[in-house]
């Protein structure tokens, strides 16, 4: 369908969780219109649910060198080391500036930042708000920054669906505009465009391409999806977090399911196989020297391991210790929560198993967020801006939207394209029906989960390949919502299959070593030539 309304703004910002609405911000006084466009509400992101915190070197004790050190070790031979370097260092001044902005951290009873450690961190090094609702206090302060800024328009409700490009007078193909579906927010309803010189992807993640995740009902991998078809590269899809200790709801519960933050572990709590007082042992002991806050692929994978063992679909975490005041202090939202599915973790053991947490690849970036696309940029958890590698350590993602949002807005007004036309619009495939996500989704989970190997890679590659060609008769958000989820599937599968080894968070059981002989660096997937 052809636009059925149109805008301009020098930059478009999709998304608008930390990395979104840090870019808008920083851009503002250097770009004449900033444009921000949200799938949901501003709040609905993954930011809003960021539980343990933001990770910098602010303790007396600790430094950016240790930090990079912690990163490298958990992304597992995979990291960018220049990235890692620039997310370690600007870590600390981001995070002051946001204190600046007037989000309320924790602080001790001495006045100090109050700083916790979670897996993989050797020092106490987490920065959080509200006890464990860090992203919410983060995405309040940034959103009433936004407010106060009225040269940053703002459109909710505004699926991205594809971007535009155009060639400039020399023939060099580059960002020209963006395709919206936008539910009902005034004149601007149904699809349109905006005309545009740049545009930032800040869209979040993929979790929902699997059936639990602690990812909200937006994560569906739209930014890297149409990243993907304008011809963009993705970089290390393969290395899917999933958090060790996601509160087992029952097996048929579906979707973003509740995190019980690693912090909670940083506390003190241990990951059991049964109540202690009736035979039940910790996981973790002997298993990885840092025991319970050994890096969360380990810590996943101890518990698959035992989950398989003994035909459980999960084991509990034990952190009745932590007692009734602190947990109301410490853990109010998990604490709430917890409750509200029936569970006090004061008196009772917390059901827990993995889930999807995190996508460590995305949009292969440069270290100021250039893609490969002129104009278009990308920053947080859509982009491979090389600091996960092949496993992200704990409490990074929320600086590394905010690191790279800087630096973002370093480069990009002295690098705005000219206007171009748009040329026409480049979709060529058909919808996928959104009667598929659920078959998809199962599909992801069984086969393309925390346990891999090559028999179950090749039937989802098969499967996908037919729900891709179940066409839909809709053109509306699920429909949308549903192809990005196929394509994004797609891709991590075809990647997932040609990483024969074990590394990070990418494990097969067919190839349980991890390879530092063979390995064949990184894979980049484009439209054009698939997986390379
Ligand atoms: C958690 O609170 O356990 C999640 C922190 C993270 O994923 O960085």
């Amino acid at each position: 369908p052809g636009p059925g309304w149109t805008t301009r703004a020098d930059v478009v910002i999709v998304g608008s969780g930390i990395a979104g609405l840090t870019t808008a911000l920083r851009l503002r006084e250097h770009v004449e219109k900033v444009l921000v466009v949200t799938k949901d509400v501003l709040h609905a992101g993954s930011t809003q649910w960021a539980q343990g915190g933001i990770a910098a070197a602010l303790g007396p004790e600790d430094t950016p060198e240790q930090h990079e050190v912690d990163t490298l070790v958990a992304g597992a031979g995979a990291c960018d080391r220049d990235a890692v370097r620039a997310l370690v260092n600007e870590g600390p001044e981001a995070v002051r500036e946001l204190i600046a902005l007037g989000t309320r951290f924790d602080h001790t009873a001495e006045g100090e930042l109050s700083l916790t450690r979670e897996g993989g961190h050797r020092r106490d090094r987490i920065a959080h708000a509200g006890g464990d609702a860090t992203g919410a206090e983060i995405q309040r302060a940034l959103i009433a920054a936004v407010q106060a800024a009225p040269d940053i328009e703002v459109i909710q409700h505004a699926l991205a669906v594809d971007l535009l490009l155009g060639e400039d007078a020399e023939g060099v193909v580059g960002i020209a505009g963006l395709t919206l579906h936008v539910i009902g927010e005034g004149e601007r309803d149904g699809v349109g465009a905006v005309h545009c010189r740049a545009v930032v992807l800040a869209s979040g993640g993929l979790g929902q391409v699997f059936s639990q995740t602690t990812n909200p009902a937006v994560a569906t991998g739209d930014g890297m999806a149409l990243a993907l078809r304008a011809g963009a590269t993705l970089r290390d899809l393969e290395f899917v977090q999933f958090h060790p200790t996601v509160m087992y709801l029952g097996p048929d519960s579906r979707g973003q399911q509740p995190l019980i933050s690693e912090a909670v572990r940083g506390e003190g709590a241990v990951v059991v196989d049964g109540l202690p007082e009736e035979g039940g042992t910790r996981l973790m002991q002997g298993v990885h020297p840092l025991a319970d806050l050994a890096p969360r692929d380990v810590v996943a994978k101890t518990i698959m391991k035992r989950m398989l063992e003994t035909g459980r679909p999960h084991m509990w975490l034990d952190a009745r210790h932590l007692g009734a005041e602190f947990w109301q202090r410490r853990f109010p939202t998990i604490l709430a929560t917890a409750r509200s599915h029936g569970i006090d973790p004061v008196t009772q053991l917390i059901p827990v198993a993995p889930a999807c947490h995190y996508a460590s690849g995305g949009v292969r970036t440069d270290l100021h967020g250039r893609t490969d696309l002129p104009g278009l940029y990308a920053t947080g958890e859509v982009a491979c801006s090389g600091v996960h590698g092949a496993n992200r350590l704990a409490s990074n993602s929320l600086l590394e939207g905010l690191v790279f949002s800087r630096r973002i807005a370093e480069v990009l007004p002295g690098e705005l394209l000219p206007w171009r036309e748009p040329a026409e619009d480049r979709r060529t495939a058909g919808l996928v029906s959104g009667d598929v996500r659920r078959e998809l989704q199962e599909t992801m989970s069984s086969r393309v989960g925390v346990l891999r190997s090559e028999p179950g890679l090749t039937e989802a590659a098969t499967l996908l390949d037919k729900l891709a060609g179940r066409a839909s008769d809709l053109v509306d958000q699920d429909a949308w919502e549903t192809t990005n989820l196929v394509t994004i599937a797609a891709a991590l599968a075809d990647a997932a299959a040609l990483r024969e080894e074990t590394r990070g968070s990418h494990w097969r059981e067919d190839f349980p070593e991890r390879d530092d002989v063979h390995w064949a660096g990184h894979f980049d997937v484009r439209m054009s030539d698939g997986v390379t």
